[in-house]
């Protein structure tokens, strides 16, 4: 059962808290992951309620979740954690489990960075004639968490105080309770139905499940968590900036130890998705999201950004390289300052130099586009050389069979000067040399010289005529 449906407000958005984004997936997604991992056939229930249509089309539209049990559970109302698990229980899917006598693990939905490890201890079953196991951990700081009260400093537990209903005595308490519990479903539906809301928040509590345990003398298992780090919840943004910040530095161990080098711990940022070879090296300000995969020996210069990218085996993207949904092949060098939009494809050994921006355009082996050029819905051809300044000319306002962008084609071993357009569609055939200054309106054969520009003519003297007019 995960708890989805509160409001968040702390969060100061519009935006369900559960669809937040963290490290490129909503939080709910993170939970989901790893539920998915430890319990791949279980049936879940989420509380859906602020935001429950999004929330919902959220996860069902995303494919990583297509093979669960999922369903939803609408909370109407938000009147506290222990009414959401009412509404689980009442629904069919809580019906089953009582009737299947199947425990019920609880898990709230802003707890992106508990682990695998933590699920399975948690997924132990429950030992006979146990009502509930409850997770806590121990804080430095534990203000805005339940607090443990235990008879004694280190008896058995009695109870779950919330921080509005505590006093200052168990305020100083550090252990503290973090929405996580293994249920015996017979003790969880028969505990819910007597929850009152007599408390601060006047909510109907979870945690109330504690006292009525300790109090029928149940059997409980608590599970002290010993890495509260994996605990940490969220509940306004700079927590959540913080949980951003533990999940990356995560990431970023778990890459330096299979051999990848991150110059910079502070300002790298790698997504959960992405896949690093051995051997890369990646310098300060890169960012890699999505489905972005970076083969042996590539190198990332500073301020990279690459998302849903293929690099190649010894690339070498300088400085302030910015690429989306792109290919690069193997040795190509990129940047500094290049822009691989969306369907970009480098061949191998290719050399795409600063300020260059590419579109929908693939480029052969050993090719050069060293400077300053844009191309658009292009192919260019093996060995051929760019010019400094060309630009394909690919929109004219025009639609030719549907296309709003036209082709522009550049074959094999093409020379294109420096500062020449093609305007699209055109062909530039194999080998053909494209003069300086040209604007090419035509296809060019190959093998041919295209000059397309006005001949230059030197009038003698004229510069010197004109000056000494100025002058008198
Ligand atoms: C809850 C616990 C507290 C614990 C803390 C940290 C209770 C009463 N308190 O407090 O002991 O230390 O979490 O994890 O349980 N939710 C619903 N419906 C509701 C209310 C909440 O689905 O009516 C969901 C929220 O979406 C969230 C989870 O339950 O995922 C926890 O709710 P939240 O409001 O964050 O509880 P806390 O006040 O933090
Ligand atoms: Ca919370």
């Amino acid at each position: 059962m995960i708890l989805a449906a509160g409001h968040g407000k702390r969060m100061k958005s519009s935006l369900p808290k559960v669809l937040h984004p963290l490290a490129g997936l909503p939080l709910l997604a993170h939970i989901l992951l790893r539920v998915r991992d430890a319990a791949p056939h279980s049936p879940v229930a989420i509380v859906v309620g602020h935001g429950r249509e999004q929330v919902e089309s959220e996860v069902r539209s995303d494919s990583r979740f297509s093979k669960m049990d999922l369903c939803f559970v609408v909370q109407s109302e938000q009147r506290g954690t222990g009414h959401a698990a009412r509404c689980v229980m009442d629904s069919d899917w809580g019906k089953k489990r009582l009737l299947l006598k199947q425990s019920v693990l609880v898990l709230p939905g802003d707890l992106p960075l508990i682990t695998r490890g933590l699920l399975d201890q948690l997924l132990m079953p429950l030992h006979r004639g146990e009502s509930m196991r409850v997770l806590t951990t121990i804080l430095d700081h534990p203000t805005g968490y339940g607090r443990i009260v235990r008879r004694g400093k280190v008896g058995p537990v009695l109870r779950i105080v919330e921080e509005k209903d505590a006093n200052t005595r168990e305020k100083a308490i550090r252990e503290v309770a973090v929405s996580i519990y293994h249920f015996d479903s017979a003790f969880l539906n028969f505990g819910l139905q007597r929850l009152s809301n007599k408390n601060a928040q006047g909510e109907f509590y979870l945690t109330d499940l504690v006292s009525q345990a300790s109090r029928a003398k149940k059997k409980m298992d608590v599970l002290v968590w010993g890495d509260p780090q994996e605990l940490r919840g969220i509940n306004d943004p700079y927590e959540l900036a913080q949980v951003a910040r533990i999940l990356n530095d995560r990431i970023l161990k778990q890459w330096l130890l299979e051999g990848v080098t991150v110059m910079d711990l502070v300002t790298t940022w790698i997504e959960p998705t992405v896949r690093i070879s051995s051997g890369v090296v990646i310098h300060p300000g890169a960012i890699l999201t999505g489905n972005t995969e970076v083969a042996e020996g590539a190198i990332l210069g500073p301020s990279v950004v690459l998302k849903d990218v293929e690099v190649g085996a010894g690339a070498y993207l300088k400085v302030g390289t910015v690429a989306e949904n792109a290919k690069i092949g193997a040795h190509c060098q990129v940047g500094p300052y290049a822009h691989l939009r969306p369907g970009t494809v480098l061949g191998i050994d290719v050399k795409i130099g600063n300020f260059v921006e590419l579109k929908e355009t693939r480029v052969g082996n050993k090719s050069s586009i060293a400077h300053l050029s844009y191309l658009g819905d292009a192919e260019v051809g093996s060995r051929a050389n760019i010019g400094c300044g060309f630009v394909t000319c690919n929109f004219d306002g025009r639609v030719i069979d549907g296309r709003r962008k036209h082709r522009t084609i550049i074959e094999d071993d093409v020379f294109m000067g420096s500062d020449c357009q093609t305007v699209a569609p055109v062909r530039v055939g194999k080998g053909a040399y494209v003069a300086s200054g040209s604007t090419i309106t035509d296809d060019v054969p190959a093998d041919s010289l295209a000059i397309a520009r006005s001949k230059q003519v030197n009038k003698i003297g004229y510069a010197l005529r004109l000056r000494s007019q100025q002058e008198g």
